[in-house]
């Protein structure tokens, strides 16, 4: 008998902007796979039944984003130690019966500064502007990297409390005041806020003693080229752009869904870009 087609899924709320559909479509063509990939809109209050009913719908599993990447980790019956580490999960298995979460957006995160600015690993220094999930992903991927003082600046305080409290030894949090004095020392400084988003305001951060041996990478990727990026170029600074750890957080799902582990190609970026570019 025929092996079922695979089915994965993204699902969150709302998940219509979602380009995960078409990196997966994509690997799936290009392997010439006999699976699918689709998106499904969640609510909150939907999501638990969801989960609870993938098995018997035939998912093989699928992607988490926003609002349910915390749940997610509560939801299932084994979870990665990044997953538990970070308190939030954007992939979903079943391995034996049992439902797997694992974070992969740290491991995105990591491979795309691999990519774009390699070397980044020996850097110490880190600051990293926000306090939300994206940033304890991001920590955590620093920790693992081995930066030893890691600064979040956060507007509020006591978010950038919570996290360094989370994290430990070598994170801590800095005034907004002190921005500019850290960056002057910084290895590395990302941003994990909304800031400089299509539509949302950009960044009012001082720049003014940001060197040029600060790699610069941003989270945001719509627009490509953030005003903090853009900034941070013109000081000479090396930048990398947020898409690669969309495109990398994506390899070990449908690795998991499908069996074969995907390559982050420039091909695979520039259909990415064309879709950003049409939908503008
Ligand atoms: P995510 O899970 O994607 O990281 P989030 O939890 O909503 O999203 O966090 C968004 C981050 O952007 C937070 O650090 C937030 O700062 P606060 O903790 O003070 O809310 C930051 N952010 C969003 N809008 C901002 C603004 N206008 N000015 C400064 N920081 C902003």
């Amino acid at each position: 008998m025929a092996e079922r087609a695979r089915r994965a899924f993204v699902c969150g709320w709302p998940v219509a902007h979602s380009r995960s559909p078409l990196i997966h479509r994509y690997w799936l063509a290009e392997h010439d796979i006999d699976g699918s990939y689709d998106a499904v809109a969640v609510d909150p209050a939907g999501f638990d039944d969801f989960v609870g009913g993938l098995l018997e719908a035939g998912w093989a599993g699928g992607n988490v984003t926003i609002p349910h990447k915390e749940r997610a980790v509560a939801l299932a019956e084994r979870r990665d130690a990044a997953a538990e580490r970070i308190g939030a999960a954007n992939t979903l298995w079943f391995e034996n019966g049992r439902l797997h979460a694992a974070n992969t957006d740290w491991s995105g995160f990591a491979a795309n500064l691999d990519q774009g600015a390699p070397g980044w690993r020996e850097g110490e220094r880190a600051v990293v502007l926000g306090a939300g999930g994206a940033a304890r992903a991001v920590i955590h991927a620093l920790q693992i990297a081995g930066y030893r003082h890691i600064a979040i600046v956060n507007r509020t305080v006591e978010r950038a409390q919570a996290l360094a409290a989370r994290f430990g030894d070598g994170v801590g949090v800095a005034p907004l005041e002190n921005l500019g004095g850290l960056l002057a020392d910084c290895d590395l400084l990302v941003n994990t806020t909304s800031l400089g988003m299509d539509g949302a305001p950009g960044h009012a951060f001082d720049l003014d003693r940001l060197g040029d041996r600060t790699i610069v990478t941003d989270i945001v990727y719509v627009p490509l080229v953030t005003p903090l990026l853009a900034q941070a170029a013109a000081r000479g600074c090396v930048t990398v752009d947020g898409l690669g750890m969309l495109l990398h957080q994506a390899v070990p799902g449908f690795e998991a869904w499908f069996g074969v582990r995907p390559q982050v190609t420039d091909a695979l970026r520039a259909l990415v870009v064309a879709d950003m570019e049409k939908n503008k």
